[in-house]
């Protein structure tokens, strides 16, 4: 088998192999466009392992700061990994990320990380590979009955309103003030919601600016799916109780909330105090590779400021 470049290989090939494996239609357009917004990603985009013409499977390699607990560091991941199931369980995947992993030292990284499903078997590629799981990707339901114990009344003060292009410049100030101080993944860089909307990500009917007494707070993530609203992402400025705000999106959407994003301890239970008693760890999983030596969860955890409380995730952070 041999590994090429996303430039050396057919783009019907790895369109099909994301429908197939992935569901996801990575065609040469969405390449296009995350080239010139995703800063993230690697010049070569992703890795793929090519038997006989055939494109059997992929690897997408990133890069970005990451604020660990002792100052920023470049941080490499892994995003779309795929093998074409008529490939599965050759070693396609383990190979690809070997790959990855020499190319991220050879730039003089020190650590990968992915995000992933540990329900998923990908869970246990990245195991086999040395990664830990560093955070859980935590998650919340309120809904009627689990809400009944919160004051009818809590999170009043708060609305949404849809939030548009061209407010693009305040909601970066808005994500600037809310990660302030903070650990983790803070370091987007301006115009990203543009980005993520162009790569096709994120629409700008799910983005709302979170205003109280008309003044914007924050912003959420808000996707209207099947009978709840599920919340990808949500930023509030210091000093606001991010559950006061959840409960708002509740009103506003009449209907029990699902929201994706908690990653700390303290954060979970604040959504359990609050009512939202269907708060668990989830199976999503925020995964950790030290790409010099084997990895030490604690280690990698209190980098990463889950330890402290102060690590920092959102929506669209997630590979
Ligand atoms: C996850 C995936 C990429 C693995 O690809 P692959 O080329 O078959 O994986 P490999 O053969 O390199 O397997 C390496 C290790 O991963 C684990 N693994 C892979 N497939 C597995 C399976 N079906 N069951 C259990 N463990 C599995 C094993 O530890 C395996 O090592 P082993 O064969 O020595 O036991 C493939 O199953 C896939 O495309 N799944 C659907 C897409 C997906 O979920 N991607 C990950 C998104 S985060």
């Amino acid at each position: 088998m041999e590994i090429l470049e996303y430039d050396q290989v057919d783009p019907k090939q790895v369109l099909a192999l994301n429908l197939f494996s992935l569901g996801y239609a990575l065609d040469a357009a969405r390449v296009a466009v995350m080239r010139e917004r995703e800063a993230r990603l690697a010049p070569f985009v992703a890795l793929y392992g090519v038997h006989g013409g055939k494109v059997l499977g992929q690897v997408g390699v990133l890069e970005t700061t990451v604020e660990t607990a002792s100052g920023p560091e470049r941080f490499g991941a892994l995003w779309a990994v795929a093998t074409h199931p008529d490939a599965a369980r050759q070693g396609i995947a383990e190979a690809l990320v070997e790959e990855a992993h020499r190319r991220m030292r050879k730039r003089g990284l020190r650590w990968s990380f992915l995000t992933t499903s540990r329900s998923l078997v990908a869970h246990g590629l990245y195991l086999k590979a040395g990664y830990v799981d560093g955070a859980d990707l935590g998650q919340a339901v309120a809904g009627d009955v689990a809400n009944e114990e919160s004051p009818a009344d809590r999170g009043g003060e708060y609305t949404l309103v849809p939030g548009e292009e061209a407010q693009e410049p305040l909601i970066y100030a808005l994500y600037q003030r809310s990660v302030s101080g903070r650990l983790g993944f803070i370091h987007r860089p301006p115009g990203f919601v543009q980005g993520a909307v162009a790569a096709g990500d994120l629409s700008w009917d799910e983005l709302f600016l979170v205003h109280r007494d008309s003044e914007p707070v924050g912003y959420a993530v808000v996707s209207r799916r099947r009978g709840h609203a599920c919340v990808r992402e949500l930023r509030v400025l210091p000093g606001i109780e991010r559950v006061d705000v959840l409960l708002a999106v509740r009103r506003a959407f009449q209907g029990p909330v699902l929201y994706q994003g908690a990653c700390t301890q303290d954060e979970l239970d604040g959504l359990r105090r609050a009512g939202f008693r269907q708060a668990a760890a989830g199976w999503g999983t925020l995964m950790v590779k030290n790409l010099a030596a084997s990895t030490d969860r604690r280690e990698a955890k209190a980098l990463l400021g889950v330890s402290s409380g102060l690590l920092t995730f959102g929506g669209l952070d997630a590979t």
